[in-house]
């Protein structure tokens, strides 16, 4: 039989490898942003079906052994995980890994920022998208600005570098605080990313007319801070694109609403049920738990992600560009039913 892992690594029907995994480990939040969790009610995951650290960890290796060599943990809120640390020390211990990243509102920050790094992660990035408590408050329906705030603090003591701070702007909302966010994070030596809002699965209150985009984001930069230029960096598949101020300052922008970077997206996600998503408009995943917990071959679920990458056409954020009467992706019923349509089940 042919060995799966001695194979050359996956490319998809676009070429694209497999590099960056998406470790989605808890449905949970302890806010309610007006772009992610805006209803009143959600269905969780059952409890039972939830990967416990050795079903991740036993996956990971299995995405590693094919290319993947960039994990970041997600949620929902990840630092909702009980023993978040120990997955990360069992992830860093990983060989292959080679960039171990965590996205969190920094709630929790405070608590766990030492317990993080001790245990080996190497990079965080925090949700901050207004630096106002009310605002902060009628947006993500929480008082937690200031443990916020005090989560990024920490996360500096405790020795993180490089950590960006990521705010999507929302027309009415927030967009008027773009260069003041931009002030704020780059005195501390934090890299200020502004993402346009965009109309995933669970953002139900999205409408075109409430995005701001790149260009305006960058002419409310200019107007403070003065004009930034492009930086040129070839080769490369993140999200963000990085712009340089006058002084030589950088911050990112995120555009996949109105310019989608899926001709190089190298990156897929798993859910904390163990369901993998080529896509994050994917309507589909795939069910990985059932194979792991009926007969736990690693090598047939190798081959099983090998196939299926091997098979991926997905380009979501362009279909979605490309529709004439963009709306929200999913209605709150549907997604009251298929709770894996989510962003925050299926990682932001
Ligand atoms: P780095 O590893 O630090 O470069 O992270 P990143 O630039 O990949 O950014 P991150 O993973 O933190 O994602 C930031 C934001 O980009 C997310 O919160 C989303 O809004 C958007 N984003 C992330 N993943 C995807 C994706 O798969 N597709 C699209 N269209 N947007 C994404
Ligand atoms: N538009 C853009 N980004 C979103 N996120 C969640 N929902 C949306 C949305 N509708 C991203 C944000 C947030 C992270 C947890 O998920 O970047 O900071
Ligand atoms: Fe990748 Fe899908 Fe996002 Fe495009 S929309 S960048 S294919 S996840």
């Amino acid at each position: 039989m042919i060995d799966p892992l001695a194979m050359p690594p996956p490319t998809d029907l676009h070429r694209r490898p497999l590099r960056s995994l998406r470790l989605s480990v808890t449905d949970r939040c302890n806010l309610r942003c007006a772009y992610c969790m805006p209803e009143e009610d959600y269905t969780w995951l059952p409890k039972p079906d939830i990967l416990d650290f050795g079903e991740v960890e036993r996956l990971v290796r299995v995405f590693v052994g094919l290319g993947v060599d960039r994990l970041r943990l997600t949620g929902g809120e990840p630092l909702l995980r009980r023993d978040l640390p120990v997955l990360v020390g069992a992830l860093a211990r990983v060989e292959g890994v080679r960039d171990l990243a965590l996205t969190t509102n920094g709630i929790l920050l405070a608590d766990q920022a030492r317990d993080l790094r001790a245990a080996g992660l190497h990079r965080l990035t925090v949700s901050l998208d207004t630096l106002d408590r009310e605002r902060f408050l009628r947006l993500a329906r929480r008082d937690e600005l200031a443990r916020t705030l005090r989560g990024i603090e920490a996360a500096a003591e405790a020795g993180f570098t490089g950590t960006k701070l990521d705010t999507v702007v929302i027309r009415g909302t927030n967009e008027d605080e773009v260069p003041a966010l931009l002030g704020w994070a780059l005195e501390r030596g934090l890299e200020p990313r502004f993402i346009e809002y965009m109309d995933v699965g669970g953002a139900t209150r999205w409408h075109p007319t409430l995005v701001v985009s790149r260009e305006e984001i960058l002419a409310r930069v200019a107007a403070v801070h003065g004009p930034a230029e492009p930086v040129v960096e070839p080769g490369s598949s993140a999200p963000a694109e990085r712009f340089r101020l006058a002084d030589g300052r950088v911050f990112g922008i995120i555009a996949s609403t109105t310019q989608p970077f899926c001709a190089s997206c190298d990156r897929s996600r798993l859910t904390a049920d163990g369901h993998w998503f080529l896509c994050l408009y994917a309507r589909t995943g795939l069910d990985l738990r059932a194979p792991l917990r009926e007969h736990g071959d690693l090598e047939a679920i190798a081959r099983l992600v090998r196939e299926t990458w091997a098979g991926r056409a997905d380009r979501g954020a362009e279909e979605r560009l490309a529709e004439h009467a963009r709306s929200a992706l999913a209605h709150p019923e549907e997604l009251r039913r298929d709770p894996r349509l989510e962003m925050h089940t299926r990682g932001g």
